[in-house]
């Protein structure tokens, strides 16, 4: 099911779904252990923001759930579907691989846009190329797209002539394209002038209010305390909290995390890298 078509949290009477399971995740590099044993079930409708200090993994969390970085041990599960395995056990190739992937919207701190192609190319590659759906079809979609994260006006405009918040609207837009059944997001406003925050977190909130199922691994700490329906904070490669918001802001429970957090509020930043 797309997610974006589905609403949760406007109605009780619709059950959740397993949308994203994580089972014993690890990674390492050399002997660099990176993620150490990581399981995490995200269901329908979920908001998860995911907080840390810098280096404790989160971006190399997001990159196994989607298979950029293939995990060195463990299982990734979308809507019930090993990610990157057969059912007999075989690996993926690219193609299939590629198909799957592209039920994971992934927006980048950098925006990744192709500078070569238009907005509208750039909205319309993957479903085009990769899902192979039909031109008219996937046009007017990315045309609605646009308009919905307040860019109608620049379809035939290039990357370069963005500003950075209306890049990174265009990279939610083109990762809304492929239909995801998930929206990851690595510092989705971190790249972006203190000014073009706002824009990009907006859009990014009336998708949750819509029902969309995201991990959102973010610094910007009142933003995830308002859309998340739950924190997951990491320390040293591993999930050491999972609570509601306001539990885990106003009452952490691990001494990681208090600290994580008075030295966040301590430093009057909003960006806790900042005294890390
Ligand atoms: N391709 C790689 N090769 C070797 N080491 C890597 C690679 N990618 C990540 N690492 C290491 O993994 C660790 C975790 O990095 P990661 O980027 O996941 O942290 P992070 O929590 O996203 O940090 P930040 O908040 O600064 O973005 C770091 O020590 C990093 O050097
Ligand atoms: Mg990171």
């Amino acid at each position: 099911m797309n997610a974006l078509q589905n609403s949760p949290r406007d109605s009780a009477t619709t059950a959740q779904t397993k949308v994203l399971q994580l089972q014993g995740i690890s990674k390492w590099f050399g002997d660099n252990t990176v993620l150490k044993d990581v399981s995490l079930d995200v269901m329908s409708g979920d908001v998860v923001c995911l907080l840390g200090p810098s280096g404790c993994g989160k971006s190399t969390l997001l990159r196994c759930i989607n298979w950029l970085e293939e995990p060195s041990a463990g299982s990734v599960f979308l809507n019930g579907q090993c990610m990157g395995i057969h059912k007999g056990g075989m690996k993926m190739n690219d193609t299939n691989l590629a198909l799957m992937r592209s039920r994971i919207g992934m927006v980048f701190q950098h925006f990744a846009l192709w500078p070569h192609l238009t907005v509208l190319q750039n909205i319309m590659q993957a479903p085009l190329y990769v899902q192979k759906r039909a031109f008219d079809q996937v046009h007017q979609e990315a045309l609605e797209l646009l308009e919905r994260v307040g860019l109608a006006a620049k379809a035939d405009v290039f990357p370069s002539r963005l500003s950075g918040g209306q890049k990174q609207r265009v990279g939610i837009a083109r990762a809304l394209a492929m239909k995801p059944d998930i929206l990851l997001f690595d510092e989705p406003t971190s790249a972006l002038d203190p000014m073009l925050v706002g824009e990009v977190l907006e859009v990014i909130r009336d998708l949750a209010g819509e029902g969309a199922t995201m991990v959102i691994v973010t610094h910007e700490m009142e933003f995830a305390r308002q859309v998340a329906s739950r924190v997951v904070f990491m320390d040293a490669g591993d999930i050491v909290e999972s609570s509601a918001p306001e539990a885990f802001f106003s009452a952490p429970k691990t001494l990681r995390a208090q600290q994580f957090l008075s030295r966040f509020h301590g430093s009057g930043s909003s960006d806790p890298r900042a005294v890390d």
